[in-house]
């Protein structure tokens, strides 16, 4: 296939181009230069601009959507939930079907899920609460569920919350002390990546709809949440479970 990457820059592209570009055609893009070492395509694109994405869109038979900016008001907006609405718009128009859309877990599940409830699915009503980055991304995601209304495009939204290097246990957030609790939704980044693969590469027919969400994070034992649908349906095996974050000696 021919992919387009938006946002694939920042801490997970690396990841995702790593599990894909040996099997697809990958078009990187951000609004930067590139910074990591890859054998796929680079170009400067700018999620919020229409235009941009629309042109980088030609010729694709995918987009993943790696894209985010969670501080600022605006820019928030014009990235997290305009750059849905842009690759939207350039899958419609170039006829690609299948989007691929990235988020934290709490643009589905916001505090009041997070706080009383166990074994959340990532089919539940969305409850992002209001936090910028939250509700931007929760937007972005409305965004593409109601262009798959109207649209002959297949959207998959995998949700993710900390990403671990296994083998150190470093996080974006700092270094996980062992014997500590772990947030609930952790992941390697390469599994993650390879959940991206898995997404990119099922079959559009064996989707029950044309949206659909999952919870990628790897087995662990708090049942906060479920992530049997990520397993089931994609086939998604994680391989790192993060024992040593969890398991007391
Ligand atoms: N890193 C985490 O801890 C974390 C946790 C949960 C979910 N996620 C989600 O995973 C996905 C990937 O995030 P990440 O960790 O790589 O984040 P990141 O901040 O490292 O990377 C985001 C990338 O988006 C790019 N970007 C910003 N504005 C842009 C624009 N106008 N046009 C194009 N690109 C633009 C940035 O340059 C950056 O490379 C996002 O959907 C994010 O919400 C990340």
């Amino acid at each position: 296939m021919n992919v387009l990457i938006l946002g694939g820059n920042g801490m997970l592209g690396p990841w995702v181009v790593g599990a894909i570009e040996r099997r697809h055609r990958v078009l990187v893009t951000d609004i930067g230069d590139l910074k990591f070492e890859t054998g796929a395509e680079y170009r400067k694109v700018d999620a919020s601009n229409l235009r941009q994405v629309v042109g980088a869109a030609a010729g694709m038979d995918a987009i993943i959507n790696l894209s985010v900016l969670r501080q600022d008001r605006k820019l928030a907006f014009d990235v997290s939930t305009r750059g849905n609405y842009n690759m939207a718009v350039a899958a419609v128009t170039h006829g690609v079907r299948r989007l691929i859309n990235t988020g934290p877990h709490f643009q589905l599940a916001g505090p009041n899920y997070e706080d009383h409830d166990y074994g959340l699915s990532p089919d539940m009503p969305p409850q992002p609460g209001s936090r910028l980055y939250a509700l931007t991304k929760a937007l972005g995601q409305e965004v593409l569920r109601i262009y798959s209304e109207h649209h002959d495009i297949y959207v998959q939204t995998l949700l993710f919350y900390n990403f671990y290097d296994p083998v150190t246990m470093k996080t974006p957030g700092g270094q996980q002390r062992i014997g500590v609790d772990l947030t609930p939704f952790s992941v390697a980044w390469q599994d993650a990546g390879e959940a991206v693969r898995l997404a990119l590469e099922i079959e559009l027919g064996r989707l029950p709809s044309r949206c659909e969400t999952y919870n990628v994070f790897t087995d662990l034992p708090h049942g906060k949440f479920s992530n049997s649908k990520a397993r089931q349906r994609l086939g998604w095996q994680p391989r790192h479970f993060l024992e040593a974050a969890w398991t007391r000696r």
